[in-house]
């Protein structure tokens, strides 16, 4: 009998994932469907509960569904918890945006230093939780979805004895850019993955056989690429930057290859109609007012205005690739390994990975990594590094080194301010730095 525990059942995301559950159910036939809130999102869990209720009814699907405030009932011999819980709620994520920009620095959600003020905050809160499951579940997955996704998932492989993934829907997100880009099905399409999670490059694109990188990249190089998601503006890319790449970057590395452009349009945003959590909080009043129809059984299209549609995708073809070890191949986040040579073996990595009962297992790289990708990344994943370390010990300086070290940051003195106003304005969530 099948267990899930969803942790931040209240989220605006979870009729996306009842969605999923619902349209997989003969394959992953879940018993019981626990979605666990704190006591402050009571009220958020109640009226997405209540959805998620009548949808499952709707479609006349037995899963048992339970809501609490009680983790710990929630995780007792779980197969599998899922977590997309926001420490701090979007208020946080509103700070987070806007402390870089009073410095002219980008302020995003998971890349520079908002991703790691939200590191700071996640990483003790996902490493309780580890602890409840070594006690209560020893056995279980934990499937990370909670930002920095990479980040968090480093933490929980090097603090914690919990078989864990992290997961996100950017892999499977640029798979179906890039087949609505050629006009063929997803099912055609083949990448090629390399990097850490927000910052990956697709490396080779392969459709019913055949090499068509340089087509992708031709396509990608225009005003409006199509290549984004909805919470990052479709910059284009230059031609001449793209086919000196050799690669599709992802759509997060706007803020590192565009990052001037970037900053001008969040500082212009940030004035008129507000930052993203700003605005992902009208979109999440909304989206709470219409879950509050009685009448409402399925996953309202608004909801796909968010960053993370198709997420319930990429989540539940991993819960049943395991449960049914499919070995099909998925990009998640594991542990290195070796698998990219250039970066240690016990840091989180964003990979394409044989996905069967036993866990996710990478497929061997087919292209190299050149110095055109290992610069940025090996900068990127020593920031991260530092930043989990951090988080764990909390440690002053190595917060300081780790905000320094960031490419977006890059001066220790505009890493200090940072860094002050973030543990300033942040303390009711953190721990003493
Ligand atoms: C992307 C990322 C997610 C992130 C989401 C934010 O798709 O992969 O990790 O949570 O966007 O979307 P939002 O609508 O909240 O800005
Ligand atoms: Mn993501």
């Amino acid at each position: 009998s099948l267990k899930v525990a969803v942790i931040g059942g209240g989220s605006s995301y979870t009729p996306e994932l009842i969605e999923g559950f619902i349209k997989r159910y003969p394959e992953l036939p879940v018993k019981d469907l626990y979605l666990v809130d704190i006591e402050a999102g009571k009220e958020k869990l109640e009226i997405v509960g209540n959805l998620a209720r009548r949808m499952l009814e709707k479609a006349n699907v037995p899963i048992n569904l339970h809501l609490t405030l009680d983790r710990r009932e929630a995780i007792r011999d779980a197969d599998f918890v899922t977590t997309q819980l926001r420490v701090g709620l979007l208020a946080a994520r509103a700070r987070d945006e806007r402390i870089p920009l009073r410095y002219n620095l980008i302020g995003q959600e998971t890349t520079g230093a908002g991703g790691f003020a939200k590191a700071l905050r996640t990483i003790p809160v996902i490493l309780d939780i580890c602890k409840d499951m070594e006690e209560l579940a020893p056995n279980a997955w934990l499937l990370n979805f909670t930002n920095p996704a990479g980040i968090v998932t480093e933490a929980v492989l090097k603090h914690s004895s919990i078989r864990t993934m992290g997961l996100c829907n950017l892999p499977i997100g640029t798979r179906m850019q890039i087949a609505k880009a050629l006009n063929v099905d997803v099912s055609q399409v083949d990448i090629e993955m390399i990097g850490i999670n927000h910052l990956n490059w697709t490396t080779r694109v392969i459709v019913d056989g055949v090499d068509v990188t340089r087509q992708v990249l031709f396509q990608a190089a225009s005003g409006q690429s199509g290549f984004t998601m909805k919470n990052i503006p479709d910059f284009g890319w230059d031609l001449e930057f793209l086919k000196s790449l050799g690669s599709l970057p992802c759509a997060y590395h706007r803020y590192y290859y565009l990052r001037d452009e970037m900053l001008k349009e969040q500082l212009h945003a940030a004035e008129t109609t507000g930052t993203r959590a700003e605005a992902v909080k009208k979109v999440e009043d909304e989206l709470f007012e219409m879950y509050k129809d009685p009448n409402l059984n399925v996953k309202p299209p608004q909801l796909e205005k968010r960053g993370g549609a198709y997420y319930s995708e990429a989540a539940l073809n991993l819960v049943s690739s395991i449960y049914n070890n499919k070995k099909d191949i998925q990009t998640v986040n594991v542990r290195n390994n070796g698998i990219i040579g250039c970066l240690p073996d016990d840091v989180s990595v964003e990979v394409n990975c044989v996905i069967d009962a036993n866990g996710a297992h990478p497929v061997q790289l087919t292209t190299p990594i050149d110095a055109k990708i290992r610069g940025l990344l090996q900068a990127v994943k020593a920031y991260e590094e530092l930043t989990v370390e951090a988080a764990v010990t909390g440690d002053y300086g190595t917060a300081l080194q780790a905000l320094t070290l960031h490419p977006l940051v890059g001066s220790a003195s505009l890493a200090k301010s940072v860094l002050d106003d973030i543990l300033r304005e942040n303390q009711a969530e953190l721990p003493a730095y």
